[in-house]
């Protein structure tokens, strides 16, 4: 592979149980996350600081990431989509915040009821706000191969979202397959025009499983020099606005894979899976994990 180490992002805590019809007790989703600190896991995304109108799964965020064991070394990151959310990263000390951006028009007014040129002020606010406390901020690029209302989005669309966001001070860029349509050709086409725009490391990738593709989505991104990983425990979550997105890619299988090619992720795959295995037992489901279900027959 064109990489030695691949750094995981888990972002189960979030865009796992965002998408949960169960939401579970607070208490819960803070043993769940300190489990995951203690897998040799180095970025963790806890929750979002979003509307509970909106988002109810994240209704307790300020709660959950006042109320985690925070670990030296790793850091506990949540989405922001306006000042109020960044009021609420303030005031839980968070010292990293996600961002959200997508080419299209009609994702952004249905996931944060604004226009893209809406979203672009926003950030602008948000950037500048961060800058003076100091706070780290990722960009999210959704919907980057397909958008499930507009269709095929056009990889130098999100080539240009990329840059604005860089341009805008984000230290890395996420590129999201929110619904899990790409496959290894559309994804390396989409990463090569990317790649123009800014070298390999600030970028990660985001692959939901919705079709199956993303441990070879993630293969292919490999091979483009890509070494940053989202991926959620057990497959969970999804999009609430993306209708049919299923979850990201499983993070046991993604390690599980990375081990097997000789990649090193400092995760300990053991108690990995007995994240994943605790916490599909508190929603009560099956984990999407086929190396937590084939070591554990949960
Ligand atoms: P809005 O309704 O336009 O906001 O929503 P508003 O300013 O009109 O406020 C409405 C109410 O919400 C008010 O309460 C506000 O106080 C409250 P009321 O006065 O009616 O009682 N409110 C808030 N409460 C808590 N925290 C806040 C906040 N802001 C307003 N931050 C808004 C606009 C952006 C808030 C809304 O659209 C929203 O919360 N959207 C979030 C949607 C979301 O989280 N989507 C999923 C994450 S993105 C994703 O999953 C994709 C990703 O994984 C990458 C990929 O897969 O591609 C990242
Ligand atoms: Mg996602």
């Amino acid at each position: 592979r064109n990489v030695s180490s691949v750094r995981i992002v888990e972002v189960g805590p979030r865009d796992g149980l965002q998408n949960e019809a169960k939401i579970l007790p607070t208490t819960t989703k803070i043993e769940f996350i300190n489990r995951l600190s203690k897998t040799g896991l180095k970025n963790i995304e806890a929750t979002s600081f979003v509307s509970a109108k909106w988002i109810p799964q994240m209704g307790d965020n300020v709660d959950v990431m006042k109320g985690i064991e925070k670990v030296d070394g790793i850091t506990y990151s949540a989405i922001v989509p306006n000042m109020k959310g960044f009021e609420d990263a303030v005031e839980t000390k968070t010292t990293e915040i996600a961002i959200g951006g997508s080419a299209s028009e009609t994702f952004t007014k249905k996931n944060f009821n604004c226009t893209i040129a809406e979203g672009v002020e926003r950030v602008k606010s948000i950037m500048k706000a961060a800058k003076e406390k100091n706070i780290k901020v990722r960009g999210y690029v959704s919907t980057v191969i397909s958008c499930p209302y507009e269709g095929k989005i056009k990889p130098s669309e999100v080539a240009k979202i990329s840059e604005m966001l860089l341009k805008a001070g984000c230290y890395e860029i996420s590129l999201g397959d929110t619904i899990g349509v790409g496959t290894p050709n559309s994804i390396s086409e989409m990463l090569k025009e990317v790649l123009k725009v800014a070298p390999v490391e600030t970028f990660a990738i985001h692959y939901h499983d919705t079709y199956g593709q993303a441990l070879s989505n993630i293969l292919a991104s490999l091979d483009l020099g890509i070494s940053v990983v989202d991926a959620s425990v057990s497959g969970l979550g999804g999009c609430p606005y993306a209708r049919g997105a299923s979850g990201n890619a499983a993070t046991e299988d993604v390690v599980y894979m990375l081990h097997g090619c000789g990649v090193k992720t400092g995760i300990d795959l053991e108690l990995l899976i007995d994240a994943g295995k605790f916490i599909c037992e508190e929603l009560g489901r099956q984990s999407e994990s086929k190396v937590n279900r084939a070591t554990r027959k949960i």
